[in-house]
């Protein structure tokens, strides 16, 4: 198979970030780099560097991008993009609000070029077996789903002054991504009820929140995260996800899921059951079952993989925009129940080709 043309658009953290998994992959090919404020990176690997979309397009031919540019700019790069034919692997979040997230897939279900939307998460293969578990009925209809999050931010985190503003706290830059891996795992949400607590720092900025969620399915969840708290529960920690930027605390759990058959804790992946032909009751001692959680490939290379499959037109991404759009409104419906203390309903949005 030969190599995928990629390009880079945002050459900061993240442009690193793919620069360098790109380099591990054997199927992708890192040709250009587009940033109008930095050529550092793209000396560093020794490709082009343009300032803007068309000075690459008009020098490139490109199988894909992926867009790792300031959230402000996503909507209108990604549509730039698919305006060229070319498939998008866009950070997240997908657009800054909910309307601005509209427009793009309006724009895309004109264009009909995919996007992957880089809720990397999805990839590491640690969800795709408690997913498997959960599909496979093994606790049967799930009615609890426990997330915890809970970290120390250094205090030099708020030096940067974005960083103590409302809108960059726990909720956005953090639970995001627990709430994406909570509707792949059981479906679409229904309503939610939060609380936010600013007293560990007396900031704009959340620190604490606690979050309750209906599931459509019936299900009921609750969220509880804080950056001012110091544990060893929290995604990154117990998954070693990303070692580099954080430590790892790797025998502990930080999703609960119980059903009326069976229990699951992720990421250890020790499930629980009663023993075939006795009563389903408290009093019967619980079978403990394991799976072994697969860490062997890195998730950036996974996602890489699965965007190429994208571009090759063999699969759907596992993350669309007419699926990350919600993890957006979401956001802003947690946020507004916290604001006007009460339960926020969740509205269906219209997303089909005929919207366009
Ligand atoms: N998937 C994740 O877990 C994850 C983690 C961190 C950040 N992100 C997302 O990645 C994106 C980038 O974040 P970051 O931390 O790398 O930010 P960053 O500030 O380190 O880098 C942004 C880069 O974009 C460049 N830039 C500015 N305007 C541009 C434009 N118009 N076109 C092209 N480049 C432009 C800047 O010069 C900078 O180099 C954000 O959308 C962020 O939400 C995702």
């Amino acid at each position: 198979m030969t190599s995928k043309k990629i390009a880079i658009i945002g050459a900061g953290v993240m442009g690193k970030k793919h620069a360098q998994t790109i380099a591990r992959h054997q199927q992708a090919e890192l040709i250009a780099i587009c940033d109008p404020f930095s050529d550092v990176l793209a000396q560093e690997y020794k490709v082009a560097h343009y300032q803007d979309l068309e000075q690459l397009f008009s020098h490139e031919k490109v199988d894909g991008v992926i867009i790792a540019n300031p959230n402000r700019f996503h909507v209108s790069t990604a549509i730039t993009c698919m305006q060229h034919g070319v498939a998008c692997l866009l950070e997240k979040p997908l657009a800054l609000d909910t309307n601005e997230a509209l427009q793009l897939i309006v724009a895309q279900n004109k264009l009909n070029i995919p996007i992957l939307v880089g809720h990397h998460r999805r990839h590491n293969k640690i969800i795709q077996q408690a997913k498997e578990i959960i599909d496979q009925g093994i606790l049967g209809d799930i009615n609890t789903f426990n997330v915890l999050w809970s970290v120390y931010k250094p205090d030099h985190y708020f030096d940067i002054e974005w960083h103590r503003k409302s809108g960059a706290g726990v909720l956005a830059i953090n639970l995001v991504h627990d709430l994406d891996l909570m509707r792949y795992l059981n479906g679409e949400i229904e309503s939610v009820q939060a609380m936010m607590g600013h007293k560990n720092r007396n900031l704009e900025v959340e620190d604490t929140i606690s979050i309750t969620l209906r599931f459509e399915n019936g299900a009921l969840a609750t969220l509880l995260a804080s950056d001012a708290a110091v544990s060893p529960w929290g995604w990154d920690q117990n998954t070693e996800e990303n070692k580099t930027s954080f430590a790892s605390s790797p025998d502990q759990n930080c999703y609960f899921i119980s059903g009326s058959e069976g229990a699951l804790s992720v990421p250890q992946l020790e499930y629980w059951n009663y023993p075939q032909n006795n009563e389903k009751s408290w009093s019967t001692t619980l079978v403990k079952n394991k799976i072994e959680p697969d860490k062997t490939e890195d998730v950036y290379i996974s996602q890489l993989s699965h965007f190429i499959d994208v571009i090759d037109q063999k699969v759907q991404p596992i993350s669309s925009a007419q699926d990350a759009i919600r993890n957006i409104q979401l956001l802003e419906c947690i946020e507004k129940s916290a604001r006007e203390n009460r339960t926020i309903f969740i509205e269906s949005l219209e997303l089909e080709r005929k919207s366009a």
